[in-house]
């Protein structure tokens, strides 16, 4: 068990760490209602595509505990209002809209006002706990996939704070080490929001786990100096036909990877992978504010009225993945048939 938590579900509100001011301090914000929960999703108080599933799973069943509905057709209307709320957040992340699916199937069944509340508090809390086991499993599968004296890549943040514990990319990494390996992670900074300084680092070397922090554009140096052996990064949604959308950056180090001849591993748990997105084109991509690249907390860095791109996902295409993690095992090309029978959808029937 680790000493700090990303969020939880507290009996009567939801608890999370403010992830905007970490390394530097260690705060929990108390919510007490939904639109405070899509708040904090939407200004990165919680991030990272399990997170926010977790997430928006608990703001329904804030939504519900808070409610002073006395019927159930009154509640389910509040229930519907919290949904579309909370799905309008963030749009890339495809496990915010499978928490949604999950909660929005829940409401339709219970008897009572007060048996309704229970099962979606319930149903968030699974949600939870089974994220916890799915990191495991993955993170076991993944394991395997590094050698005792590997350095891995990664970026962003795909650890303890972006889903319930363990995490996705770092599970793989916790549980290499787990099984007596030795490696060093290499953690880009993750320019503009800096989760792979302020976030990876922080789990890392707290853990004790050994991490070199590098700036972005160091990743093709540190690849052509022979420093990593293979990359593992998370992923936000993943196409059916295996195209993964991560953290701008990521498909960089795909393209890097690719001509260093280093192995390039997507880890996500099933519920990333979308079977109604059909290749990466399809996925939607979040633009964010030009002032996250014109500056840092409110430190200017750049002109105030200087034209910004600022896209905070890219996609990688699937034929630079050399396999994608998940707690079912690793899927391998062709990706759309391997990750159907995972999903358990044969054929393309399914979708
Ligand atoms: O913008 P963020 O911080 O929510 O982006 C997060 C990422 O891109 C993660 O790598 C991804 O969600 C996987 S987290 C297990």
């Amino acid at each position: 068990m680790s000493s700090y938590y990303t969020i939880r579900w507290a009996g009567d509100h939801v608890s999370m760490i403010d992830q905007r001011r970490l390394p530097t301090e260690e705060l929990y914000l108390r919510h007490d209602t939904w639109q405070e929960v899509a708040h904090s999703i939407e200004t990165m108080v919680i991030r990272g595509a399990p997170a926010i599933g977790i997430a928006a799973a608990m703001g329904i069943a804030l939504a519900a505990v808070s409610s002073r509905a006395t019927t159930l057709p009154a509640l389910r209307a509040e229930l519907d209002e919290a949904g579309r709320g909370l799905l309008a957040t963030r749009p890339t992340a495809v496990n915010l809209a499978w928490a949604l699916r999950r909660m929005a199937a829940v409401a339709e069944r219970g008897d009572s006002v007060e048996a309704l509340t229970r099962a979606l508090v319930d149903e968030a809390q699974a949600v939870y706990n089974e994220d916890v086991a799915i990191n495991r499993a993955l993170g076991r599968h993944g394991g395997a996939l590094i050698d005792d004296g590997d350095g891995v890549m990664t970026i962003c943040n795909a650890g303890s704070l972006a889903v319930s514990e363990y995490g996705t990319a770092l599970g793989v990494i916790r549980a290499a080490v787990e099984a007596g390996k030795r490696l060093r992670v290499f953690a880009p900074e993750t320019r503009p929001f800096l989760q792979g300084a302020r976030l990876t680092s922080w789990e890392l070397h707290r853990e004790g786990i050994p991490v070199t922090l590098i700036t972005d554009g160091m990743a093709a140096t540190v690849m052509a100096r022979g420093l990593v052996r293979l990359i593992v990064v998370g992923a936000d949604r993943v196409a059916i036909n295996g195209d993964a959308a991560n953290k701008i950056g990521t498909y960089g180090l795909a393209v890097l990877a690719k001509y260093h001849h280093l192995p390039f591993y997507v880890a996500a748990p099933l519920s990333t992978v979308d079977p109604a997105t059909s290749t990466g084109a399809d996925i939607p991509i979040e633009y964010r504010h030009p002032d996250e690249v014109r500056g840092f907390r409110g430190e200017r860095t750049a002109p105030a009225e200087v034209e910004v791109f600022n896209p905070a996902f890219d996609v990688t295409p699937s034929e630079l993945i050399a396999g994608i993690i998940t707690e079912r095992g690793v899927a391998r090309a062709p990706f759309e048939p391997a990750l159907l029978a995972m999903l358990g959808k044969v054929g393309t029937a399914g979708r």
